[in-house]
């Protein structure tokens, strides 16, 4: 996928964050859009401002009603033909130690960022397949690589994302699938408001992490790169991100020494 003129792109949690920029960027270079999350007048209204509002379909979704996705797709393939790409973003956070936290919000975080993924994912395939291939990108988390303090819930279900991304794409490179699991560090958007707490509340806090984190529009342009460059893993971030990864595979001991000194919603130090 060299360029995005003219594919056909499918964006999960397009009404806000990263979702949002994607769609926004996207359009610019051409993109035929479906913008999928709950909230249908945020997508309403992100689709008013696009470049090519006539080549989008706003097509609310909500990632734990699995039911509902054939409908969805056979929606899509009845409008466009056809899915370039599914750009799997949607998700939620959690912010809470493994003690408070009740074992219906780890439920709640592998239902919406794991299952629901999957569940779009499968429901799409097999269309893809008879068309002779197509790409998925996946945003997971750069705690989907290690895990960290306060997001026990939510670095599982990024970690369980990347076995079975790429265990497709194992199974599937040969008739042409291809992937790119995409591993943001702190990016600037409302995630930490969202994130749940140990009760399964929305905490409404801003992490200092968050805050400080990479601005979206520059964290979309280097996930769009990696998409086009058929990527199958890229860490967005800066030296602490890249090297917590490193530093987990090459020496573990001293990873867990730090990452545990580590305040969780402040800034990562490696
Ligand atoms: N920001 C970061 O620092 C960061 C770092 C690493 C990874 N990520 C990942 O990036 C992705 C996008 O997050 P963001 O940072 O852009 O946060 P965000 O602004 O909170 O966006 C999350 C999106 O997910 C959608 N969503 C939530 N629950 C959903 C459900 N049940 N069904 C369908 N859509 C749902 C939301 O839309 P509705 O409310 O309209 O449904 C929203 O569009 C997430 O997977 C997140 O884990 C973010």
């Amino acid at each position: 996928m060299k360029s995005f003129k003219d594919k056909v792109v499918w964006i999960t949690g397009a009404s806000s964050g990263i979702g949002k920029e994607a769609a926004i960027q996207l359009s610019k270079m051409g993109a035929k859009l479906i913008l999928s999350s709950r909230k249908e007048k945020e997508l309403n209204d992100l689709k008013s401002g696009l470049s090519n509002p006539a080549s989008v379909l706003v097509l609310p979704l909500d990632l734990t009603h699995p039911e509902t996705f054939a409908e969805a797709v056979a929606k899509v393939y009845s409008q466009f033909g056809k899915v370039d790409l599914l750009f799997n973003n949607a998700g939620i956070s959690q912010r809470s130690y493994v003690v408070d936290t009740d074992i219906s919000v780890d439920r709640k975080l592998m239902e919406i960022n794991y299952f629901g993924t999957v569940a779009l994912t499968k429901a799409v395939l097999p269309r893809m397949l008879k068309a002779g291939g197509g790409h998925f990108a996946v945003v997971t988390s750069v705690v989907g690589k290690f895990g960290f303090g306060v997001r026990s819930a939510y670095s599982a279900s990024k970690h369980a994302l990347h076995g079975f991304f790429e265990s497709l794409y194992i199974e599937l490179n040969k008739q042409g699938i291809e992937i790119t699991l995409i591993a943001p560090g702190p990016i600037q958007t409302d995630i930490s408001l969202n994130a749940l707490d140990g009760s399964g509340k929305p905490t409404g806090e801003m992490d200092d992490m968050q805050k400080k984190g990479m601005p979206v529009d520059m964290a979309v342009n280097e996930m769009l790169h990696a998409i086009a460059n058929k990527k199958k893993e890229i860490i967005i971030g800066g030296f602490k991100e890249k090297f917590g990864v490193k530093l987990k595979s090459f020496w573990p001991k001293l990873f867990f020494k730090m990452a545990s000194k580590q305040n969780p919603r402040g800034e990562l130090k490696m």
